[in-house]
């Protein structure tokens, strides 16, 4: 029984000794859970906040890829903002063609240079040579091609009251026609053009700081119920002789605009002389309608003019 109760007591202290063991494996085995269960919180929390954190970021990482391209779009639409405003500058009010004449492009080299010396713009005085056909021989019988002009074709100085043309001084155009206006005459389509370099006239920096306008005019007509048409081009160069703006032109006037009446018409156009303007070619383009006959296509008194 001792032994046994020994055994018992042993037992006995066994168990306390094992039960105060016991409850510091439990107290342990209590820690470790806790542990990891603060562990498996702190990472489930730290992936709960993490993977927020990684959609938010890459979220940034793509916004920042969409703000970015969204800045280049600003950045091109403002590129082609200061494209577009580029003809704004030369002409708003003009009328425009996309085509100017070939031939006036490729032949323009040879130049005729103005003679006025004002370098500020302001008189009204005409930068054209002969702009009103008035110098030079004016045909009555023989031909008289135009004076201070390059030409190609037929074009004339024709006098008013020529029998064979019937265009009289009576018939409605300017007061201050003179006695001769520019004639198309034999050829289908007849040009004639010249240069006027403006550097001699208006100083360059009053032109590429927007302060200087151009007005442009002239008198367009022709034959009765014919429809041969004449028009004037204005086209502005740099000083690299590259075209500079928008090519203005004033006319065709129909055998409709003039009401079948033989007559000349007037016709201007005005804008700002685009940055970068050294000179400009003024071209003139005489058509036939149908072939065949006289080219009765007219012109008097082209004018252009700068001012402030
Ligand atoms: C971000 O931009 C780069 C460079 O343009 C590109 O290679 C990448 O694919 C873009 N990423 C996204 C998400 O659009
Ligand atoms: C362009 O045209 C607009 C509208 O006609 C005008 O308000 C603006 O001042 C022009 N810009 C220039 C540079 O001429
Ligand atoms: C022009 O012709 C008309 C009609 O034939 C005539 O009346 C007029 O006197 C002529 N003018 C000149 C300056 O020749
Ligand atoms: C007259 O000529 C102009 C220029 O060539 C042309 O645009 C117009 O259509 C013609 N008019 C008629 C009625 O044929």
């Amino acid at each position: 029984m001792n032994n046994s109760n020994k055994v018992g007591v042993d037992n006995d202290s066994e168990t306390v000794t094992s039960n105060t063991t016991q409850p510091k494996k439990l107290c342990e085995y209590l820690k470790k859970r806790k542990v990891m269960w603060i562990t498996s919180t702190i990472i489930v929390l730290s992936i709960i906040i993490t993977i927020p954190i990684v959609i938010i970021k890459t979220k940034e990482t793509n916004n920042t890829n969409t703000t970015t391209t969204t800045t280049e779009i600003i950045v091109t639409t403002k590129t082609t903002q200061t494209i577009k405003k580029e003809p704004n500058t030369t002409s708003p009010s003009a009328t425009r063609t996309s085509t100017p004449e070939p031939t006036t492009a490729s032949t323009s080299t040879s130049t005729t240079t103005s003679t006025l010396t004002a370098r500020t713009p302001g008189s009204k005085s005409n930068l054209l040579i002969n702009g009103d056909a008035e110098t030079g021989p004016c045909k009555a019988s023989n031909d008289a091609s135009p004076t201070g002009w390059n030409h190609l074709g037929s074009i004339t100085q024709m006098i008013y009251n020529n029998t064979n043309v019937e265009h009289y001084f009576t018939d409605p155009g300017p007061s201050d026609r003179g006695n001769c206006f520019f004639y198309g005459d034999t050829s289908d389509k007849t040009n004639m053009w010249q240069q006027v370099v403006m550097t001699s006239t208006v100083n360059p920096d009053l032109i590429d700081s927007h302060t200087v306008y151009f007005h442009f005019s002239a008198w367009l007509g022709g034959w009765k119920h014919q429809n041969d048409t004449a028009e004037v081009s204005l086209t502005f160069y740099g000083h690299m002789n590259q075209v500079v703006g928008i090519t203005v032109t004033v006319g065709p006037v129909t055998n409709t605009d003039r009401a079948d009446i033989t007559s000349l018409l007037y016709r201007e156009a005005n804008g700002l002389v685009p940055v970068g303007a050294r000179s400009f070619v003024v071209s003139v383009a005489i058509r036939v309608f149908e072939s065949g006959g006289a080219n009765d296509g007219c012109v008097d008194n082209i004018v252009v003019y700068l001012h402030q």
